[in-house]
């Protein structure tokens, strides 16, 4: 695994672009994206940028299951915010979060998934070490999937909503299995919040109580942290 320290999310901005860049001259032709605060810095860069992704596919990790893609808390209006509605890209899937069957829509997304096999994966980091929506227990070699939210991640993400109520109980998430087939993988995270999950996937046992550890196996894996969340390794 391959850590740089950054001075502020701005700067890890910075340094995600070029990541982002390099892999455009490299010919990356599919790109996982993620949702979240974090990668907000790095979303702000490329659509500042001159980058063109017009005759790439962006294919991202996960979605609130019950939530519209015009709802504002849902991951699809997060991106189009974020990032497609001034950066497009040929295609954008996330997965549909108002699908009917459930079952039909985890296949879907697999298939898309290896039609496209992801060249660059971007990942936030939950506190209790999730990536994705792939929460403590997990099986590492899990396809796309319906998950049980746990009450730390409702609790986490309740910030984005009126209320904790409102949260819903469960998404749609990409499984470990498929972010582990991406060429590459560029994890980032901000913060005091984060620093146990930094400590734990990188130095703690490849464990399933830890989600983010699996990346001790990938072969081609950046991180990058604030001091706070470094803090702890
Ligand atoms: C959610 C998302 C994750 C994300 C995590 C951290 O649970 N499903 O993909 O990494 O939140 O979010 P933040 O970057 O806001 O701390």
């Amino acid at each position: 695994m391959k850590i740089i320290e950054v001075q502020d999310e701005q700067a890890g901005g910075k340094v995600g672009f070029d990541i982002f860049k390099e892999a455009l001259a490299n010919d990356a032709q599919v790109f996982g994206l993620a949702t979240g605060s974090t990668p907000i810095s790095i979303y702000n860069e490329l659509t500042a940028s001159d980058l063109d992704f017009s005759d790439k596919i962006s294919i991202n990790l996960d979605e609130y299951q019950g939530l519209a893609g015009t709802h504002d808390q849902s991951y699809r209006y997060f991106m189009d915010e974020h990032l497609f509605n001034q950066k497009p890209f040929k295609e954008s899937y996330v997965p549909n979060g108002l699908a009917e069957d459930m079952d039909a829509e985890t296949t879907r997304y697999d298939r898309l998934i290896a039609d496209h096999p992801l060249d660059l994966q971007l990942l936030g980091l939950g506190q209790n070490g999730h990536i994705g929506f792939n929460e403590p227990g997990t099986p590492f070699d899990i396809q796309t999937h319906v998950v049980d939210l746990t009450p730390s991640t409702i609790a986490a993400n309740a910030r984005f909503f009126a209320s904790e109520d409102d949260v819903p109980r469960r998404a749609i998430s990409m499984g470990i299995g498929s972010i582990m087939k991406s060429k590459k993988i560029l994890l980032v995270a901000y913060g005091e919040n984060k620093a146990q999950a930094i400590a734990a996937m990188v130095e703690g046992p490849v464990t399933t109580d830890v989600p983010a550890s699996v990346l001790q196996n990938h072969d081609d894996v950046t991180i990058i942290v604030d001091r706070s969340a470094a803090s702890k390794i």
